[in-house]
């Protein structure tokens, strides 16, 4: 069986890595001539190409390097879409796969699965039945569209099996998996937990002048001596600096634990990621955000920002840039890494955040999570569902309140059915048990 994966950018990198890994698992398994060997190509459409957008996570998470790269790029929607399914029909045409397997609900998720359809090509979707109820979300058109046309849906949790439900999909095409971006959560989560937060933010400080180990010589010790005392000062008062203390890593069994949270008496420090266009493409929506974070929050706590670049040039562009730079609280980092990403969810006071990916992991490690966003395809990382995380859309005062509510939160991992580090293998499993008739629901289905 010869199964073509499809990344495109940079949340599909954590679903493909374990998807990969258990193809390789699944076929240590089989004898040599077995039918059912998948062989196994990986597409990158190119849409994110910085290194730290895309060879970082490659790299980290032990992805192979991908067998065919589209090098899409950057472009409006139609053209990233366009420009995707033209290359990608070439590869297809050329490989004849059996399956194409998407993932998430970027655009090269929509882009590949219309591609693949049209070409008959069978269609898994990897988190299927995600619904914000937003169509102008760009990523809820191509999570209609790739679920409308897929031949197996792999879900992640119940709720997406009732969204699909109630849209007539027939119950043969979906299969509960669980959440596969759990299953590079755990398998990290160890080498994560070694990493130091002030070698985070030395190595991924975006402005440079800021940098204690820019332009020095000898070594560490007149490193520091020379560094400048804003940032070293920050790391030593807030508690960044955990080289002796512990992270708190909760594992498997965990779940439900309360531990203390940071408080103000014992600040911490918090994360920020912001990139989506609904909150950062207007100056009216992104300029009240920052001035939050720079006059409230960032008095509290070290803000620790790794800024995507849509927001870096929207920041720019919006001459807000030089607020940013100016408040030094706010630990502006170019985008980092996923060990990195994760040591730091370890141990925040508290999570800011429109990313859905950070929201999921917020449930798993219970950090308090503040999404900025009006709606979540993730209900079951919200707290009335048992999760760490609050909707807070873009109002100031409904963000400061639930930012007070959330400073005096414990920290309190949750664990979603089949969250369980396990379903990368169910995935491979259900491709290669596709019945080409009869339903999953006569073979076992949950
Ligand atoms: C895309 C996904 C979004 C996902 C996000 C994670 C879609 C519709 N959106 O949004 O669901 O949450 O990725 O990052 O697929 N750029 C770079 N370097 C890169 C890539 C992009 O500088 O490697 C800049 C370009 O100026 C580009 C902008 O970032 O125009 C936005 O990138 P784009 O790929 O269009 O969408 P994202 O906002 O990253």
């Amino acid at each position: 069986m010869k199964i073509i994966s499809v990344v495109g950018a940079r949340p599909n990198f954590m679903k493909i890595a374990p998807f990969i890994k258990a193809t390789e698992t699944f076929n240590a398994k089989l004898e040599a001539n077995s039918s059912q060997l998948v062989a196994h190509l990986l597409v990158h459409t190119g849409q994110h190409y910085d290194d730290r957008m895309s060879k970082a996570f490659f790299e980290s998470l032990g992805i192979p390097e991908a067998d065919i790269n589209l090098g899409i790029g950057s472009g409006s929607h139609a053209e990233q879409v366009g420009n995707t399914m033209i290359a990608f029909e070439k590869v297809l045409l050329e490989e004849k796969p059996d399956w194409v397997v998407v993932v998430g609900d970027v655009n090269a998720t929509l882009a590949c699965s219309v591609t693949a359809k049209k070409l008959h090509i069978k269609v898994c979707h990897i988190e299927a039945g995600l619904r914000s109820g937003d169509e102008t979300m760009p990523e809820e058109i191509n999570r209609l569209v790739t679920d409308r046309l897929s031949d197996l849906l792999l879900i992640p949790d119940q709720l997406s099996g009732e969204n699909l439900r109630r849209e007539g999909v027939p119950e043969n095409k979906i299969k509960f998996v669980g959440n596969i971006m759990i299953d590079t959560l755990e398998s990290n989560r160890e080498a994560a937990s070694k990493l130091k937060i002030r070698n985070i933010i030395k190595n991924n400080l975006l402005d440079s002048s800021f940098s204690p180990l820019g332009g020095t010589k000898g070594g560490r010790a007149s490193r520091e001596k020379e560094a400048k005392p804003e940032i070293n000062d920050i790391i030593q008062n807030n508690l960044l600096d955990t080289d002796s203390a512990q992270a708190f890593v909760p594992m498997q069994g965990d779940e439900g634990t309360s531990v203390p949270g940071g408080g103000k008496a014992n600040n911490g420090y918090a994360i920020l990621t912001m990139h989506r266009p609904s909150n950062v493409d207007e100056k009216e929506i992104l300029s009240p955000i920052l001035s939050f974070l720079t006059d409230e929050v960032a008095v509290d706590m070290p803000v620790i920002w790794p800024i995507h670049p849509r927001t870096q040039s929207r920041l720019k562009e919006f001459g807000l840039w030089e607020q940013a730079k100016a408040c030094d609280n706010l630990i502006l980092l170019h985008p980092i890494g996923y060990h990195e990403m994760l040591r730091l969810n370890m141990q925040a006071t508290i999570m800011l955040t429109d990313s859905g990916g950070l929201q999921e992991e917020c449930c798993v490690l219970g950090t308090p999570c503040l999404t900025l966003r009006w709606n979540t395809e993730r209900p079951v990382t919200l707290k009335e569902h048992g999760g760490a995380s609050v909707l807070v859309g873009n109002n100031i005062e409904r963000i400061r309140e639930e930012y007070q509510t959330a400073l005096k939160l414990n920290r309190t991992p949750q664990r979603p059915e089949l969250w369980d580090g396990q379903t990368a293998m169910r995935c491979v499993e259900a491709i290669v048990n596709y019945p080409s008739t009869g339903s999953f629901t006569s073979l076992g289905n949950r």
